[in-house]
């Protein structure tokens, strides 16, 4: 160096690109047992799905200041920012870096379709940011790191039909059926695109688990309903299955419409597509309906059934969009 130059750091930009596709619980989470860690009160099962994902770039800059987080083309509002801050922080903690991130989403499906998931954009920020950082994680940290995220987003590391653990100090998912192992549909209808959002599945678990009587019920039942699902997996089962999926998610729902005051996720489509489901079910459709926290319909079924399935969802009224879809992979980086 030069008698008398100042040193300088260089500035470093290091970004890797993830995608993760949501996934859709069959055995619902709709609790967390006390602790720090997002940790869920019991466990869940899900199918990932191949259509909807996320794509999240994360570029850790020298130069920046603050976390520039954007959604699609535009900045992230205030709690979004917040919350992918607060994770970022996890990463830079683990990977030793104080290095602000430009952190840039989007999903496959339109925004404000209300598909808006946090499964999938987790998953895809804790593979995104953990690579820009450096930092290499076996897929079950993965999967427990996404989960301080999001519970949901814990599954969505995995691909195909995946168990989340409530169990220990960091609870992670476990995958239990590759995506091509059983060729499953699920046929997406979204009720009342562009409405307002609903209480969002955070503030309506805890709400839940405050106030309704019915909720430590509902968790008493979360391991029966496991047992019976990877049973109904191991076996084939789709009927089985269904009915885990369909029973596990009105019992989500009846806790939380006994809440005070009770959390109302249905509208009137959400309840004519259930209705629409079961009289096809009655005339030998394979077809069963889950719902999470919002009015959309979600409807697991055969092959066979598919293409029936979303025709008589496309014809309920305020059904204003339907995606069909198959099971799809794990996280992976671009
Ligand atoms: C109804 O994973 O969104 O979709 O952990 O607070 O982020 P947080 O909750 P989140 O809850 C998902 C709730 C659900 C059921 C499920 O996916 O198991």
């Amino acid at each position: 160096m030069a008698t008398g130059a100042t040193p300088r750091a260089t500035a470093t930009r290091v970004e890797a690109t993830a995608v993760a596709r949501t996934n859709i619980a069959l055995v619902k989470y709709w609790g967390k047992r006390a602790g720090d860690g997002n940790l869920p009160a019991a466990g869940s099962l899900s199918l990932t799905l191949d259509g909807l994902f996320t794509r999240t770039t994360v570029a850790f800059d020298s130069t920046l200041s603050v976390d520039d987080v954007w959604l699609g083309s535009a900045p992230a509002d205030t709690d979004t920012t917040a919350r992918v801050v607060a994770f970022l922080d996890l990463v830079r903690t683990r990977a030793g870096t104080t290095h602000r991130a430009r952190v840039t989403s989007m999903n496959s499906f339109p925004t404000g379709s209300g598909l808006a998931s946090s499964a999938s954009a987790f998953a895809a920020l804790a593979l995104a940011a953990t690579r820009a950082a450096a930092l290499t994680l076996s897929a079950r940290d993965l999967s427990a790191l996404a989960r301080r995220g999001s519970g949901s987003a814990a599954r969505s590391i995995f691909g195909g039909l995946v168990e989340m653990s409530p169990d220990g100090d960091d609870p992670h998912a476990t995958p239990l059926l590759d995506a091509s192992a059983w060729d499953l549909r699920m046929v997406v209808a979204v009720v009342g695109g562009g409405r307002p959002k609903e209480v969002l599945s955070r503030a309506g678990m805890a709400h839940t688990a405050a106030t309704s009587p019915l909720h430590r019920a509902w968790l008493d039942t979360v391991p029966a309903d496991l047992a019976a699902a990877k049973d109904a997996i191991t076996r084939r089962d789709l009927a089985a299955l269904g009915e885990v999926a369909e029973r596990s998610a009105l019992g989500m729902h009846a806790t939380a419409l006994a809440a005070r005051p009770g959390l109302l996720y249905f509208r009137g489509a959400t309840v004519d597509a259930l209705h629409a489901v079961r009289a096809l079910r009655a005339g030998g459709a394979n077809a069963w309906v889950t719902i999470d926290a919002g009015p959309h319909v979600k409807v697991l079924c055969a092959p066979t059934d598919e293409a029936r399935v979303a025709a008589v969802l496309g014809s309920v009224p305020d059904v204003t969009e339907v995606h069909r879809c198959r099971p799809g992979a794990g996280a992976e980086l671009e």
